[in-house]
């Protein structure tokens, strides 16, 4: 049972395989993130292949998951890539159902090449207390360590003050919980934070950029290989929270749409409806196989998040498109370094994601260009 615990976890409420499966196989590691300066890490082969797969034991896995501690022989620097500082939320048991599930999954061989992050100011790890939250506005204790899916532990995770005249509302139907069931899959889980707050942490790195929370901005580079098949080379992530340009504060906002965009991959809202690029494109197929329930309760989590205000609440580029010839992009359009440009604009919002507005046309962006040097 508890296998198939962690399979829902690892295929549906997370986001393992996003970064973790590549051409040698289901989890098997060997992506590669560049963090500048020559500086790279690769994705760790999950499987319990017993030359190249993972070694850790349970302690160890729980520590390297709570605390950030890379076990790998010679590193003295933190998993940085890894979203290990949302995951170190989730109870003890379902890490354990994670742990177990990894063990079951077949083996595939598949030797990834080490890192290498020495130059990084990084820790070796950041301790973890068991007992009190301590990310966002408010520490909080910490329960339900032994508990799948706590609500109470949901509602201790949250960075924000969650309006808590939502928790009562429809306690029949079960809404009360599900507001703190929706939190623990966002806040520990899913971490939507990583990508939907820009920066994800306060500069410090010690909590989550509650400020920004949730309203977008981070810019996402397609791989390469990808692009072809996604037909984007970069994309920003929403605004979800916004008071003013948050998807979950728009007028014709609703559970249902909510749930097309998750099961169809598709802004089923925009005309004519297009697929979500990357790395939404990995993310909603596995939010997408969540029980209805546990759907349901991300979304009750969301319109319990009180809105973003101030500076942070802008919208932002859509993606910017891919081509390989003219014929890729819409008329009067250009095919320029492997993307679409060209087309009329009143400002850079018209425009793809990096790409600035001139004289009424879309231009690619410069070769110097912050947002796409800066891009993940
Ligand atoms: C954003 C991409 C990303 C996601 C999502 C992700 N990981 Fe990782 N993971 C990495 C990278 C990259 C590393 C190794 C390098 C580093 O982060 O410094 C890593 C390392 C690990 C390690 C350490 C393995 C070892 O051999 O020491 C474990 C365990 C792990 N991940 C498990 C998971 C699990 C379980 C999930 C889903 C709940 C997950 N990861 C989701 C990118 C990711
Ligand atoms: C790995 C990064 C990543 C993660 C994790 C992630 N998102 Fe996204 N999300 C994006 C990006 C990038 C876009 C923009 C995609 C596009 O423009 O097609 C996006 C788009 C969306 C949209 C469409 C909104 C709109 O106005 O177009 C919704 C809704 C959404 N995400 C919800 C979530 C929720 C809820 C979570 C957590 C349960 C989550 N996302 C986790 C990167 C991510």
């Amino acid at each position: 049972m508890v296998v198939g615990l962690g399979s829902y976890i690892v295929n549906a409420a997370s986001d393992c395989a996003g970064c973790h499966s590549g051409p040698a196989g289901f989890l098997s590691g060997g992506n590669p993130f560049f963090l500048g300066g020559g500086q790279v890490v690769w994705t760790r082969n999950l499987t319990p292949d017993p030359d190249t797969g993972l070694a850790l034991t349970r302690d160890q896995f729980l520590e390297a998951v709570r605390t950030g501690r890379d076990f790998h022989a010679g590193q003295t620097k933190m998993l940085v890539v890894m979203p290990w500082t949302t995951l170190r939320w989730a109870s003890d048991l379902d890490l354990d159902a994670i742990y177990a599930y990894l063990r079951a999954i077949p083996p595939v061989a598949n030797q990834v090449p080490p890192d290498a992050k020495e130059a990084l100011p990084l820790p070796p790890s950041i301790p973890f207390d068991a007992t009190t939250y301590t990310d966002g506005v408010v520490d909080r204790k910490l329960k339900g360590a032994d508990q799948s899916f706590p609500a109470h532990r949901g509602y201790a995770i949250s960075p924000v003050v969650l309006d808590t005249s939502r928790r009562g509302v429809h306690d029949d139907e079960g809404r009360g919980r599900s507001v703190g069931v929706g939190s623990y899959v966002a806040n520990a889980l899913a971490h939507c934070n990583d990508c939907h707050t820009h920066p994800d942490r306060t500069a410090d790195g010690s909590k989550v950029n509650t400020g920004a929370f949730l309203a977008g901005g981070t810019v996402f580079a397609t791989p390469p290989p990808l692009q072809p098949l996604l037909k984007t080379v970069r994309a920003t992530s929403a605004n979800l929270m916004g008071e003013s340009h948050g998807f979950f504060r728009e007028p014709d906002d609703s559970y249902a749409r909510f749930r097309g965009v998750i099961r169809t991959g598709t802004l089923v809202d925009e005309s004519p409806p297009r697929p979500l690029a990357f790395p939404m494109s990995l993310v909603a197929p596995n939010l997408a196989r969540l029980l209805e329930s546990d759907l349901r309760a991300v979304y009750d989590w969301a319109k319990a998040v009180p809105a973003t205000s101030g500076a942070s609440d802008v919208p932002h580029q859509p993606p910017a498109r891919w081509c390989e010839t003219a014929a890729d992009c819409g008329s009067g359009e250009a095919c320029t370094g492997g993307e679409c440009s060209g087309g009329t604009c009143a400002a850079d919002l018209d425009c793809g994601t990096c790409q600035t507005c001139d004289a009424g046309a879309c231009q690619p962006p410069a070769a110097d260009s912050l947002c796409v040097l800066t891009a993940q």
